[in-house]
């Protein structure tokens, strides 16, 4: 958990507001909210626009498919918020931004007025660049529009703010916190179809159990992420660990991950 203002506010710029009326009421979003730790408001790209028909998007200059969003009716929504607030920090939804990771989450974290701009159609007029501070991508595929990008930015960070999650969630130890993926989790019953739950998760020793979970978590993102151990803090014990995991796969005998 991360020290940062006591309430961030998100603006969500978008041409379909009503996206957003169940996603952001619901779970975590809903209670951070009730605790006056987020806020939310949605406007609404059309208000923005000149024209009494209330045109957002046009043909692209030098032709080719699909519509683009005007810059006049984002760059004046853009506009508005910061005449309000100069501090608020402006993020682009893009399959060309910058990818969105923990970390990433972490820093917004601290921001106090975040104002997310979603894009639609072909996308938006690139001169939208000289009103935004940073473009940000959820990944490499393309999405339809940058609503659910937001949903996914504004969910992770809002975990992150102290007293966001009830008694049933943690961020502490979730996957990537230290650069590493999560342990496994098991809950009753102890069998199931003759899979049994990890004994050393039944023994009540808790420095067993934290060993064991510490391994898991190098045993899994040695596994399937190699890519993140680089980053990660590790002990001198981790070191030995990771270590002898590699030579368990040069000899064959590493225990396989389901
Ligand atoms: C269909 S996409 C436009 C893609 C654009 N023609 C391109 O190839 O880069 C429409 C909008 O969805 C949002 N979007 C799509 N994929 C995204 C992603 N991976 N991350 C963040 N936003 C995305 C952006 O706001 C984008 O302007």
């Amino acid at each position: 958990m991360l020290g940062c203002w006591k309430r961030v506010q998100f603006d969500i710029l978008t041409l379909f507001p009503e996206f957003f009326d169940s996603p952001l009421n619901q779970s975590m979003l809903k209670r951070a909210q009730n605790q006056g730790i987020v806020r939310f408001r949605v406007i609404n790209l059309r208000d923005f626009a000149l024209d009494r028909h209330q045109v957002t998007d046009d043909r692209p200059f030098g032709g080719g498919p699909g519509m683009v969003l005007k810059i006049e009716p984002l760059a004046r929504a853009i506009t508005w918020v910061r005449d309000q607030d100069d501090g608020v920090w402006v993020i682009l939804l893009s399959p060309q931004g910058r990818l969105f990771t923990q970390s990433g989450a972490a820093a917004l974290a601290r921001q106090r007025h975040v104002l997310l701009v979603c894009g639609h159609y072909e996308g938006v007029d690139d001169r939208v660049r000289y009103y935004i501070d940073e473009e940000i991508s959820i990944g490499d595929y393309i999405l339809t529009g940058g609503e659910s990008p937001a949903l996914v930015v504004i969910d992770a960070v809002t975990r992150l703010l102290p007293g966001s999650l009830g008694d049933a969630e943690s961020a502490e130890e979730e996957s990537f916190q230290d650069s590493l993926l999560e342990y496994p989790h098991y809950t009753r019953p102890q069998l199931f179809n003759g899979h049994a739950v990890p004994e050393v998760l039944l023994s009540g020793n808790h420095q067993r159990i934290a060993r064991w979970r510490r391994q898991q978590a190098l045993r899994r993102t040695w596994q399937r992420r190699s890519d993140l151990l680089d980053r990660a803090s590790l002990t001198p014990e981790d070191q030995d660990f990771v270590a002898n995991l590699a030579r368990e796969s040069e000899a064959g005998t590493e225990p396989k991950d389901k």
